[in-house]
Order: structure tokens, then C-alpha cells, then sequence
């Protein structure tokens, strides 16, 4: 049976992406999806650390406790690792097409492509801003999310 396998990758990999993998590790759990979730980043600059204290608390007010990841940067390895990685915003995905190996067998795309009614669009950094950017990136994550669910709960036809 096919198992996905999930990354989603943002800048520093402690506030937007560990959202999106608690969030979709949410709805595969309620869906009863057998997957792999997982996140990274594109920046090495918080490798090692636990996600910023604004994220840990919107994921615990969506009933998830994140305080144990840590944060990573991306690996060539993960190009083949993963079924499909999802870029946060059209920075991360331009850097990522920019170091996908040419044989990589990961499907890159942007998170938020996933919604019809969100094509082309960025979550929002909310790493300078306050809580309500937070509030903001969860329900982005989690619509999309739901939706990657959705597509990969689908019978293949
Ligand atoms: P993230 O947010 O990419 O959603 O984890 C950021 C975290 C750190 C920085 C920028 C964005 N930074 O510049 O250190």
C-alpha cells in the first residue's frame, strides 16, 4: 500500500512549517491516512532549536504539542525521501527548485496551490510580526492541509 511521505519546508523551519506538519499530521490522523509528515527548512539558521514560542502556543490551542521538534535544514536526500514537498512561500520553492537533484523523485509544489481559491499565493512570514500572524498562518496550513488529505484519501482512479 502507498504510504505518503510529506515535507513542508519554509525559511527557518520554526515557525510556518512546523505549523503546516501539525496541522496536516491532524487531519491524516482524523481521515485515518497513513502518512509521513516532517519539516525543514531552507535557512540553517535555527537548526536544533524548537519552534519559535508563538507557533508551539496556535498549535496547542489547535490541541497539538509541537515543543519537541527541531528544527533542520533541508538535505539533498530529502528530494528522495519524500513523495512530496511543499514550499511555505514562492521564496522557499524558488530556492528549492534551485537545489532539487535533476532525478529527484519528491513532487515539489506551493503549499497553498493546493486551494483554488489560493493559487500562487504565499503564507505570510509572521516571524516579525505579533500572535495574530500565528493565528493567521494556522488557518492557511490547516485549510491546506486538510486539502492535501483530501487529494491523497482519494481512490486512485
Ligand atoms: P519560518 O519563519 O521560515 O516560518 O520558520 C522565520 C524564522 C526565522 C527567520 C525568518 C523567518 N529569521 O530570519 O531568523
Amino acid at each position: 500500500m502507498f504510504k505518503p511521505r510529506v515535507l513542508f519546508v519554509c525559511l527557518g523551519n520554526i515557525c510556518r512549517s512546523p505549523l503546516a506538519e501539525a496541522a496536516f499530521r491532524k487531519h491524516a490522523a482524523d481521515a485515518g491516512l497513513d502518512a509521513e509528515a516532517d519539516s525543514a527548512g531552507t535557512a540553517a539558521y535555527h537548526v536544533g532549536k524548537s519552534p519559535d514560542p508563538r507557533s508551539v502556543r496556535e498549535a496547542a490551542k489547535n490541541g497539538i504539542d509541537i515543543a519537541r521538534y527541531s528544527a533542520r535544514q533541508i538535505d539533498e536526500d530529502d528530494f528522495f525521501r519524500f513523495t512530496h514537498i511543499f514550499a511555505l512561500d514562492q521564496s522557499n520553492l524558488h530556492d528549492l527548485r534551485a537545489i532539487q537533484p535533476v532525478n529527484s523523485t519528491a513532487e515539489l509544489a506551493l503549499l497553498l496551490d493546493t486551494l483554488p481559491h489560493k493559487m500562487g499565493v504565499s503564507v505570510a512570514d509572521p516571524y516579525y510580526g505579533d500572535e495574530e500572524g500565528f493565528a493567521e498562518t494556522w488557518q492557511d496550513v490547516s485549510e491546506a492541509g486538510l486539502a492535501i488529505v483530501t487529494q491523497l484519501s482519494a481512490p486512485i482512479g
